[in-house]
């Protein structure tokens, strides 16, 4: 299976500094071959300036969130059909920011995920636990309760990443320990197999994010059910992002 390394710009950087940081990156790629998926995932704004630099190379392009609706009066929102004109291979849902402070609910998400199977584009749905339920020890309920409003994962193994990301490490600078995280990609793999009840578990891709850094991805990519990283920060900088992307392959592939 493929690895896929993606950086989250979340609600930045500004304009004039879209380009460089693009292109520094499509640069790194190809100087250096990468046997894994990179997925940039711009503020809407900027797909069109990323989609020019990512246009026939290795870097692919992703978006931070989609509409349910098809089309029609909903103001302020952008389509999954539009995403796919504009480039996009990929787009973040569900992201803790979203559910957090925009009051995303495990159905709305759903609802988002079948609109991307519908236009063939895929989805990094993410999940993960607050602090004070990791410290009731209450994590693998709330994954599990959120894996289970997702109706679209029955469908779907391969087109669809689940990224696990912990809210107590993201943007935090503490980042889950790889035994951490392990046990929770561990669970969402087994999970994911049962609600689909296939054995397609190898096909399923389950990236971590938070706080993902040049000191600390050699050995989060190290961890068996680990198969790439969803990046903040750390993906506004390119020699950062370079060497996150560029990490060191696990001993037995
Ligand atoms: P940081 O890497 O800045 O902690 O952000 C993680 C994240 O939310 C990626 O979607």
């Amino acid at each position: 299976m493929r690895s896929i390394i993606v950086g989250n710009w979340k609600m930045n950087p500004t304009q004039k500094e879209v380009r460089p940081l693009a292109e520094g990156v499509a640069k790194g790629l190809s100087d250096q071959a990468t046997f894994h998926d990179v997925v940039i995932c711009p503020p809407f704004v900027f797909l069109s300036a990323v989609g020019e630099v990512c246009h026939g190379g290795t870097l692919q392009l992703g978006a931070q969130n989609v509409c349910s609706e098809p089309n029609g009066a909903y103001t302020g929102e952008i389509s999954t059909e539009m995403l796919v004109d504009a480039g996009c291979e990929y787009v973040i849902i569900g992201h803790s920011e979203r559910r957090q402070l925009m009051g995303e609910s495990n159905s709305d998400v759903n609802l988002k995920m079948a609109a991307c199977f519908k236009y063939g584009l895929c989805p990094i749905v993410c999940v993960g636990e607050t602090l004070s339920e990791r410290q009731d020890k209450k994590t693998l309920n709330v994954i599990r309760k959120q894996l289970q409003s997702l109706s679209g994962l029955k469908e779907c193994s391969s087109n669809c990443i689940v990224a696990y990301e912990p809210i107590w490490a993201i943007g935090t600078g503490t980042v889950a320990t790889p035994d951490q995280a392990q046990e929770v990609h561990h669970f969402i793999r087994s999970e994911w197999g049962s609600i689909t009840g296939s054995h397609a578990v190898k096909e399923m891709r389950i990236i971590y994010g938070g706080s993902v850094k040049p000191g600390n991805i050699d050995e989060i990519m190290e961890m068996r059910d680990i198969d790439g990283v969803l990046v903040g920060g750390a993906s506004l900088d390119v020699s950062d992002f370079l060497r996150i992307i560029h990490y060191k392959e696990k001993v037995n592939g």
